[in-house]
């Protein structure tokens, strides 16, 4: 076990640069020995580079096959395209998995909540093909192919047998975009032919939205393309606490990028108290990613622990704690 590990770390910008440090000194306080390769992307990089992922973040990412990474700032109706996006779509990280668990030590109006989000990160309506048809008509291009569908459902059934879950629901919108949605859905209907130990079912996306909110602990593994998977996800975050708290994956053939499912908060960076909760669940994610299972369980267990005492809680989840004394408080739980 004291073979060297490496990765990519994007400390991002807003709240990521406190948020990914935090996880760092978890990972390392686990005994997880990670050699950093620190890259940046986004706004500040746009002026020297043109683009907000220079070409030496996907080289370090591709190298080394893993990587975390904090928010990024993306500008909003103008400038230059998400980094996000960019990233997901330059390493083909194709598969968006969202763990979305109730965690004993956050109240919440629901409990027993235990499902995954699996997205599709590269098409759909993030494809980016925006035009201006003539004045005041603008069209936005929602492109679906059959190879990422397939791909896609794919991933989600296998994550399904993986993980021991029991279903699979393809949520869309197919009644009304019979087209795409409804590529969508019998590319789904396929796959799930090929699974008959799992069982599949079919949900309207404003039903979902609805059940959700009324029974999320009926829901397993979720199955969305891209824009329903952004959206939902954030749903889900407020199931369980909030977007402090829910870690996330963009995983690829050759690549994975673990990441939260928040965004930069800029309304508290800087300030020293984001609740760094998610990505510390991203990096556990990561270390599990790199074969170090105990590790990871480690820092999961650290950080229910952590949660159940109310004076390490954050503020968003109703504490007084500040990012580093709950941080230290993760660390004084590893076992
Ligand atoms: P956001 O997720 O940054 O914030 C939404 C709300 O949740 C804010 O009130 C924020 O304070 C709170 N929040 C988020 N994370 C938190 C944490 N760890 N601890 C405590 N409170 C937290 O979403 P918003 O405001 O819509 O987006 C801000 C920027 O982030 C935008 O530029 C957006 O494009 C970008 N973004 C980037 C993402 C990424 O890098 N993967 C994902 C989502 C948004
Ligand atoms: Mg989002």
């Amino acid at each position: 076990m004291s073979s060297k590990l490496a990765a990519t770390l994007i400390p991002g910008d807003g709240i990521g640069p406190e948020v990914t440090e935090a996880a760092l000194r978890v990972v390392d306080a686990a005994g997880v020995e990670i050699a950093w390769d620190r890259v940046e992307a986004g706004a500040e990089v746009v002026a020297k580079f043109g683009t907000p992922v220079p070409e030496a973040v996907l080289n370090s990412i591709r190298a080394h096959g893993v990587a975390l990474k904090g928010p990024i700032t993306t500008p909003v109706g103008e400038g230059f395209r998400s980094a996000n996006v960019t990233l997901r779509q330059a390493l083909d990280l194709y598969a968006c998995v969202r763990p979305v668990r109730s965690q004993p030590g956050i109240q919440t109006r629901y409990e027993g909540v235990d499902l995954v989000v699996v997205r599709e990160n590269t098409e759909g309506l993030y494809s980016g093909l925006e035009h201006r048809v003539a004045p005041g008509v603008v069209e936005s291009l929602k492109v679906v192919t059959e190879a990422a569908c397939l791909r896609i459902a794919r991933y989600a059934f296998e994550l399904a047998r993986n993980t021991g879950r029991r279903t699979v629901t393809a949520v869309h919108k197919a009644n009304i975009m019979k087209m795409s949605d409804g590529l969508f859905l019998e590319c789904a209907g396929r796959v799930a032919r090929d699974y008959r130990d799992i069982e599949y079912d079919e949900i309207i996306i404003d039903n979902c939205a609805m059940q959700l909110v009324r029974n999320p602990e009926r829901f397993d593994v979720l199955l969305l393309e891209n824009l329903y998977g952004d959206i939902i996800s954030d749903l889900c975050a407020g199931l369980v606490g909030g977007l402090g708290v829910v870690p996330g994956m963009n995983m690829g053939e050759g690549c994975a990028v673990f990441e939260a499912v928040h965004g930069s908060a800029p309304d508290i960076a800087g300030r020293g108290i984001a609740n760094p909760t998610a990505v510390i669940l991203s990096s556990a994610e990561l270390v599990r990613h790199l074969g170090r299972d105990t590790a990871a369980s480690r820092i999961e267990d650290a950080v229910s622990a952590a949660l159940r005492d109310p004076a390490c809680r954050t503020r968003d989840l109703g504490g007084e704690a500040d990012l580093a004394t709950y941080t230290d408080a993760v660390i004084a739980r590893l076992g």
